[in-house]
């Protein structure tokens, strides 16, 4: 027994000494046929050597087993605490996780946000907006067209229109998506992102609008930040301003990203026209509103101090993973 090397050899074993064509159990079997006499000396000693047979067997059958069990821990070893093998996994873009961000803060503050479609007509792109045939704003636009009267949006404005054409004030709502203009160097991209913003109500005045947009800012930018509003001109508007921030790199006291003036231009914004009402129907004795948009991908630009637009829509890992 000793000299069994496996279980193999061992069950081998077994079979020639123990299995039914073994010499003893030939002998045990043919007991009846023996003298009476001999029998219960035989059957004693012949179970005797089957039960020793059976214990040598089973020690062998011990040892082995565990030897097999040090080897197999030995050769095919698995680890089964290692951790797995991550996958890679991807994040939002910049421009979403920016474009979440603009959104929560306006949400927090009670507005809902809205859609409107990226090719749209003349009519909610420009007209209803108080860009009348020939106005010379409508050139500043660089507009694609589809055809005379289709084109894609080139601000989120028309969203505005849509709005209030289909509901009653009061309205708070801002409206995210894509613009597009025929317009490409480091601050501008054929196709870019605005978050458009209007409130429509009694009562409301710019000063209002200066409250909700530094409380915007702040969230934004920090709560340090001031803001401050320069007239402007906007079709829709009257009066338009165009709202800086207080620059966050130098904190107003001027340095290159500022251009030395202490102050970053984010948005432009005003009253609401009467004229826009007129178009959708609103009491503009009884109703003031104010609007603004913004290009999320200056805020982005801003935020992050990423200095050529173009880095957003070229998807070159080195940039994208850094956000
Ligand atoms: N639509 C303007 C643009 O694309 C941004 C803007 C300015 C939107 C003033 C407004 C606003 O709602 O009141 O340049």
């Amino acid at each position: 027994m000793e000299a069994v090397a496996d279980l193999a050899g061992l069950e081998e074993t077994r079979v020639r000494f123990l299995g039914r064509k073994a010499a003893l159990t030939t002998l045990l079997r043919s007991i009846p046929e023996l003298p009476a006499a001999d029998r219960p000396n035989v059957g004693r000693f012949g179970n005797l050597v089957k039960r020793e047979l059976e214990a040598a067997l089973e020690a062998r059958q011990a040892v082995l087993e565990a030897g097999e069990l040090v080897d197999a821990l030995e050769h095919d070893r698995l680890d089964v605490t290692l951790p797995g093998r991550t996958l890679p996994l991807g994040h939002l873009h910049l421009i979403t996780s920016t474009r979440r961000e603009i959104e929560d803060i306006f949400v927090s503050m009670g507005y809902s946000v809205a859609e409107g479609p990226e090719i749209e007509t003349d009519y909610y792109n420009f007209e209803a907006l108080n860009h009348p045939a020939d106005h010379p704003a409508r050139s500043l636009h660089d507009t694609f067209f589809v055809s005379d009267d289709i084109l894609l949006r080139t601000h989120t404005s028309p969203v505005q229109v849509r709005v209030m054409e289909k509901k009653r004030p009061p309205v708070y709502v801002i409206a995210p998506g894509k613009a597009y203009r025929r317009d490409s160097d480091a601050t501008h991209t054929p196709m870019f992102h605005q978050v458009e913003g209007l409130v429509v109500d009694e009562g409301v005045t710019l000063a209002d609008l200066k409250g909700t947009l530094e409380v915007f800012a702040r969230a934004m930018f920090g709560s340090d930040r001031q803001i401050r509003l320069r007239p402007h001109f906007f079709p829709f508007t009257e009066p338009s301003v165009e709202v800086d921030v207080s620059c966050m790199i130098c904190d107003g006291v001027g340095c290159r990203l500022c251009k030395r003036s202490g102050w970053l231009e984010i948005l432009g914004a005003g009253m609401v026209d009467p004229n826009v009402f007129a178009f959708v129907g609103y009491d503009s004795e009884k109703y003031t509103g104010f609007a603004f948009g913004m290009g999320i991908e200056r805020i982005a630009m801003l935020k992050h101090g990423v200095t050529d637009l173009r880095l957003f829509y070229e998807n070159d890992l080195r940039f994208v993973r850094q956000f």
